[in-house]
């Protein structure tokens, strides 16, 4: 009897002093650790050179604030500006994360001899001139844990226009991005531990708003408890600018740098390559793809009567910042219908294209180059017709087909293709890279006669835009 009651006694007494001197150890560490930051000031600055030497910062100048209470201590480094509107801005960023902070200890009782800790620090990237970004990296330690949550949080501002940057005002279409995002996390981690089946019911938010703009890169930062069951801190996927300049919203002064036809060059010789006949579902993505990997534009006289199946890729191709032209509904030759038979020709691809795209489709090309006096004046688009025919239609070779292209160019041409050939696609994957080598501009038909200074005007034909 009495025997097992010792047992019972020494157990019991065994159990309070490991509790005890659990909880003892972490409040000293903490303690410890605050005391010295607040009686040495030496102490306290060594600890903020080791704790900022990781992270980058590009932009403000590092201050710092330590606030020791009773169940909580917070450590935070934030940036400060010249400006008065970005420093107001993060005092906000910073006092919602020390009031949520606050929410989450509530629970806990003032007299918890453990502390929950709030560590915030950020890096800050100027790029390009006039726009700073920061990223927060805010962790937060309940009292008694050891392994801190952590989340991030953007800040984007133009200094010259004096604006804050988010993903709404910044980007008018981020599908490029969120598929990014989604083939990063997929071929990482397995089916069953995403929080949701689908990737396209991710809200779009937990994707694509905590962005910053590095030299090389668009970095956009995803809390990985957003997108994974069991997930603590982050991940981060960049995009070269290339690949996403058709993301940018181009209305948004501030996007103008990453955007690159706004950077052509009028001196440096420029053609429009141009695709008529499609889309084609396999031929025109394929030939999306090259363009893409080129940074080069196109101009595509879409035939309605295809492009009704093929919403999708009319949207892809003004997306990634291509023209849609009109090559009319069925392919007939202009010059033998009458008018009413035209307008129906023209109008049914319009209306058709604006409805997906919501864009006017301010081009035509008729087919077979077929123009009389009677479709120039009863059309209410420019005519475009070409300056070097590859007659790819016809060889349905590459080899012909580059040569065709190679051995004519000039500046100022319009150059007749078909996207909807096989052969003429495989022309093109050397085609693109090598005009590009020779110092060519590929633009579109709309920026090449702006380039030029010449105007397009409805019943009119154009065969280049060639000045000499
Ligand atoms: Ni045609």
């Amino acid at each position: 009897m009495r025997k097992r009651l010792h047992i019972i006694l020494f157990l019991v007494v065994s159990l309070i002093m490991v509790f005890a001197i659990t909880v003892f150890a972490q409040g000293f560490k903490l303690n410890s650790i605050i005391d010295l930051i607040r009686e040495d000031k030496s102490v306290y600055i060594e600890t903020l050179e080791e704790e900022t030497k990781d992270y980058i910062k590009e932009a403000g100048r590092t201050e710092s604030m330590n606030v020791y209470e009773d169940i909580s201590v917070y450590t935070i480094y934030y940036p400060v500006f010249e400006n008065a509107q970005m420093n107001e801005d993060i005092k906000e960023i910073i006092n919602g994360a020390i009031s949520e902070f606050n929410d989450k200890l509530s629970q806990y009782s003032k007299f918890t001899p453990s502390r929950g800790v709030l560590y915030i620090n950020y890096e800050s990237f100027n790029y390009p001139e006039d726009i700073v970004s920061v990223i927060f990296d805010i962790k937060y330690t309940p009292p008694f844990e050891e392994t801190a949550e952590t989340y991030l949080l953007n800040y984007v501002f133009n200094t010259k226009t004096n604006e804050t940057m988010t993903s709404e005002t910044t980007f008018k279409n981020t599908d490029i991005i969120t598929e990014g995002i989604r083939d990063y996390f997929e071929t990482r981690y397995p089916k069953e531990s995403f929080i949701y089946e689908d990737f396209s019911n991710i809200p779009k938010d937990k994707l694509v708003s905590n962005f910053v703009f590095k030299k090389d890169n668009a970095v956009f930062y995803i809390n990985k408890k957003d997108i994974l069951k069991e997930g603590n801190g982050y991940v981060s996927v960049s995009f070269d600018y290339n690949s996403i300049e058709s993301c940018f919203n181009e209305k948004n002064e501030s996007t103008k740098p990453f955007i690159k036809r706004r950077t052509l060059d009028p001196n440096l010789p420029t053609i429009a390559l141009t695709f008529d006949d499609g889309p084609h579902r396999v031929n025109t993505n394929r030939l999306l793809d090259i363009l893409s990997e080129n940074n080069a534009k196109a101009t595509f006289f879409v035939l309605g009567s295809r492009a009704i199946y093929e919403p999708d890729i009319l949207m892809r191709m003004v997306n990634e910042g291509h023209q849609i032209g009109n090559h009319t509904y069925s392919h007939k030759s202009l010059s033998t219908l009458t008018i009413n038979e035209i307008d129906q020709e023209v109008s049914k691809t319009n209306d058709f294209v604006k409805s997906v795209t919501a864009k006017d489709v301010e081009l035509i090309r008729p087919p077979y180059g077929a123009v009389n006096q009677t479709v120039i004046s009863n059309t209410d688009e420019p005519l475009i017709l070409w300056s070097i025919d590859t007659l790819d239609w016809k060889s349905k070779n590459k080899d012909k087909i580059r040569e065709e292209v190679l051995t004519k160019v000039k500046d100022g041409d319009i150059i007749l293709m078909h996207d909807i050939y096989k052969s003429t696609i495989d022309a093109c994957e050397t085609i693109i890279p090598e005009l590009i080598e020779q110092g060519y501009q590929l633009v579109t038909v709309d920026e090449l006669f702006e380039l030029k200074g010449i105007d397009l005007n409805a019943n009119n034909k154009y065969y280049s835009a060639k000045t000499k």
